[in-house]
């Protein structure tokens, strides 16, 4: 492990939010942070080294300590379930996870399982089956809401953040499953290797997330 504390920062629409918190708090990031397409950057005046990373994978590079500490969206999380801590709600990237499908979507009475869509195929096996109601799961990698569009499931399950998605594709919600935030994660030994370099960066963190 370097000396740096290495934070795994997720590519995509979490990046700005995350990145303006991190400034708020006072961590000084570089300016190749907004512009680039390096996937490893050093801020060491910060004393950090920010690994930028698929959202989906954040969890898996702070299991396996090549970074101490990750922002990830709780809809990662319960889909991933990774042996790290979750330290603060960075209340961020609010959106939530649902289930969605045609207008005239109804179960069918049939013994053939309905087929559900989604990027989160643990997270959705485990919904439907606390819900009692057996269903395949369709594993795809995005563009969920096309699935019911041309035949590939009768649902999906999927976040929802304004709602344009679903709407501009004709879809509605059916059920509303749990809100979402990105969270503030680390690797169990990394914690306590370098707790007072974390802990510092969650008080930090925590009194910005308070304040907004
Ligand atoms: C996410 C999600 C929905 C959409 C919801 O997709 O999977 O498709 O955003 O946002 P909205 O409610 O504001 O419309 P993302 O943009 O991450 O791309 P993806 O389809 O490739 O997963």
């Amino acid at each position: 492990m370097s000396d740096l504390l290495t934070v795994a920062m997720p590519k995509g629409r979490i990046f700005e939010e995350a990145a303006d918190l991190l400034r708020k708090a006072g961590y000084d990031l570089p300016d190749e942070f907004d512009d680039s397409r390096k996937l490893i950057i050093d801020a060491p005046d910060a004393g950090l080294r920010f690994i930028l990373a698929k959202p989906m994978d954040v969890p898996t590079y702070v299991e396996h300590g090549v970074t101490d500490i990750g922002v990830a969206g709780k809809d990662t999380m319960l889909e991933e379930e990774r042996d790290v801590y979750e330290v603060l709600d960075l209340n961020i990237s609010e959106c939530y996870m649902a289930v969605a499908g045609l207008p005239d979507y109804q179960k069918s009475n049939t013994d053939i399982a309905p087929k559900v869509a989604s990027k989160y195929p643990n997270f959705s096996t485990k919904y439907f089956k606390e819900q009692g109601e057996q269903v395949e799961i369709i594993k795809l990698n995005g563009s969920i809401e096309l699935a019911p569009l041309i035949g590939l499931a009768d649902r999906i399950v999927d976040i929802v953040s304004t709602g344009r998605t679903l709407k501009e594709n004709g879809l509605v919600e059916l059920e509303k499953i749990i809100p979402i935030t990105s969270r503030l994660i680390v690797n169990p030994v990394s914690y306590r290797m370098k707790d007072a370099q974390i802990d510092e960066m969650v008080e930090r963190l925590a009194a910005v997330v308070e304040e907004e």
